[in-house]
């Protein structure tokens, strides 16, 4: 395995902290003093902490203070290690101001700051958006979407080889209920010119119908069953309304610029010599049992995952079966490292039984599948449904937020240009969902409020993008480069912006060893505030900034741009020059 790439600043760090545990290993403890360091949150409280002193209080006999007033008193700073303080019966180390805020400022001027190559050589498997046909793109398939390509991005910027599969539902039972849907009440014109409202139309009507009379359900898996035995006609209706979904579904992700590697979708791994084979695999390990309706269920009832449904009575595949398929596929096509689904968690369940039966089938890689589960979006309280026929159909609530966005940088007192506004608008306007959505913890519910997400002040895309385009407003006629520089005349709030723009590798391998954005988007708010801060206490263009100090601030305002520039691009935002 590589060892990845460490920036100068962070190897630094690193010797730091060997520094520090050099200089405790006097008191010899049968622990690991590793154990004892932590990074205060206060910097008041140095750059590494030790709460040592505490847990050898019985030892020594002594009270911690005692042991690191002690201690405190005795050590001499050596190396990177430049103060030593006791502070109630804490010991706080200080790095070397000079070297490590040096190196932060010589990194963050390389334009892929922040990246690394930890991931060479790997793979990831993304499973993200996975709408289904004939039915709308729910806000659900949006906060996949949304994740998904962030996560992805992450990933990518960590240096592994990322494939980003939109698994299409374009398979099962609910194509029955549209074609039998169609025979009935459908009309060939209509929807040749509307595909995907009429389509949408015909299944709301169906699932309306089959509460009143249930026969029709039974007419509908008839339909799918035909289709997955190449019945001509419902092929050819199928694809029908397949290609009006996809090309729906391609106007959001040209609005939210999403791509994909492959958009293999269910009817991949539809009933076949595979699926077949997968089920006689499973009959051998005796977890299939056939049920009384001649249905095959498998039973995990022994790992307290219950049973479910993989073979229906008539032949039929069921979502199940396909996914394990599909699983086993894309393991021999990638050879993945990791495979990811980002798929809400309502399916659970559903994960946690697909990973078991693939690892029960002997697949060792199955521990490396992984569900990245998140939660609802609520609109104004309400959760939205699709079979009801309460659909808020996105393209919409895109296009508002779009809308929304002019009329506030209308009313602003800034001016922006005109021919800029439509292009900045939709930025904005799109950056400013995907901003809320990734700065949610990713299991949190979402309580969607234009006011809030739209909000220029507030923790939200806007403000971050605005951010930005301030430094780069800043950085105009300016060319910036590094030059080592005096660390002695930065004020408290600028060590503070620079502390902060060291942290941006970590933060990145944080949100994508935990697959949780939110941890970027938080940070670059946090950075964005230090940054307005410094707008307004260190003036660049001022009279009184002299030479010097000018050249040090526009390196910060540098660094810093730096920074949100790659982070943007990471939450698949765009980083515009003027707003
Ligand atoms: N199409 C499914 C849905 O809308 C999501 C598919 C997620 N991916 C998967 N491999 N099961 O609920």
């Amino acid at each position: 395995m590589p060892l990845g790439y460490l920036d100068d600043h962070m190897s630094i760090f690193e010797d730091f902290r060997h520094n520090v545990l050099m200089m405790l290993s006097v008191f010899d403890p049968i622990f690991d003093i590793n154990s004892t360091l932590s990074i205060p949150d206060k910097r008041e409280f140095g750059n590494i902490t030790t709460n040592i002193a505490f847990r050898l209080k019985d030892t020594l006999k002594k009270s911690p203070i005692a042991i690191a007033n002690e201690f405190a008193t005795a050590a001499k700073p050596n190396g990177l290690v430049s103060k030593i303080e006791a502070k109630n019966g804490y010991i706080n180390f200080f790095i070397n101001n000079e070297a490590y805020i040096n190196a932060i400022l010589e990194g963050a001027t390389h334009e892929d700051y922040g990246s690394s190559d930890v991931g060479a050589n790997k793979v990831v498997v993304f499973d993200y958006s996975s709408p289904n046909i004939a039915k709308p793109f729910g806000v659900a398939h949006l906060r996949s979407t949304i994740i998904g390509d962030s996560l992805s991005k992450c990933y990518n910027f960590l240096g592994y080889k990322c494939v980003r599969i939109n698994y299409l539902g374009d398979w099962g039972t609910q194509f029955g209920k549209l074609m039998e849907g169609y025979k009935r009440w459908g009309d060939i014109n209509k929807i040749k010119n509307n595909p995907l409202e009429e389509s949408m139309k015909l299944y709301v009507k169906f699932n309306e119908e089959a509460e009143k009379d249930p026969e029709l359900d039974n007419y509908a898996r008839e339909w799918f069953k035909k289709l997955e035995l190449h019945d001509k006609e419902a092929v050819e209706l199928w694809s029908l309304f397949k290609t009006a979904s996809i090309n729906y579904f391609n106007k959001i992700y040209k609005l939210l610029k999403v791509e994909f590697d492959s958009i293999d979708g269910e009817s991949m791994y539809g009933r076949g010599n595979s699926s077949e084979a997968v089920l006689k695999t499973l009959e051998k390990l005796s977890i299939t049992k056939i049920e009384s309706d001649n249905s095959i269920i498998i039973d995990l009832e022994g790992y307290g995952l219950g049973k479910t449904i993989i073979q229906k009575n008539d032949g039929s595949t069921i979502y199940m079966l396909r996914d394990i398929l599909a699983a086993i596929d894309r393991q021999k096509r990638y050879m993945f490292d990791r495979s990811v689904y980002v798929v809400g968690s309502d399916q659970n369940l559903h994960f946690k039984q697909l990973f078991k039966t693939l690892e029960l089938m002997g697949n060792k890689w199955a521990t490396n599948c992984t569900h990245v589960e998140f939660g609802l979006i609520n609109i104004s309280g309400k959760k939205m449904s699709t079979r009801k026929g309460r659909i808020v159909l996105l393209e919409d609530v895109l296009k508002q937020s779009i809308d929304r966005v002019e009329g506030i940088i209308n009313k602003r007192e800034e001016h922006t240009k005109a021919s800029d506004m439509a292009r900045i608008a939709n930025s904005v306007g799109i950056g400013a969902i995907k901003f809320a959505i990734l700065s949610h913890e990713r299991r949190s519910t979402i309580d969607f409020d234009w006011d809030r997400i739209l909000d220029f002040n507030g923790d939200t895309g806007p403000y971050i993008q605005y951010a930005y385009a301030r430094a780069c407003k800043l950085l105009e006629k300016n060319n910036v480069i590094y030059k080592k520089i005096d660390v002695s005349i930065l004020a408290e709030h600028e060590i503070d912006l620079i502390y902060e723009i060291g942290e941006f590798n970590n933060i990145i391998k944080k949100s994508a060893n935990e697959f949780q954005i939110s941890v970027l988007a938080k940070y670059l708010i946090v950075l964005s505030r230090l940054f307005s801060k410094f707008y307004e206490l260190s003036p660049i263009n001022d009279v009184s900034t002299n030479a010097k100090l000018k050249e040090l601030r526009l390196l910060i305002v540098y660094s810093f741009s730096v920074v949100l520039k790659n982070g943007l691009m990471l939450l698949g935002m765009d980083a515009i020059n003027s707003m």
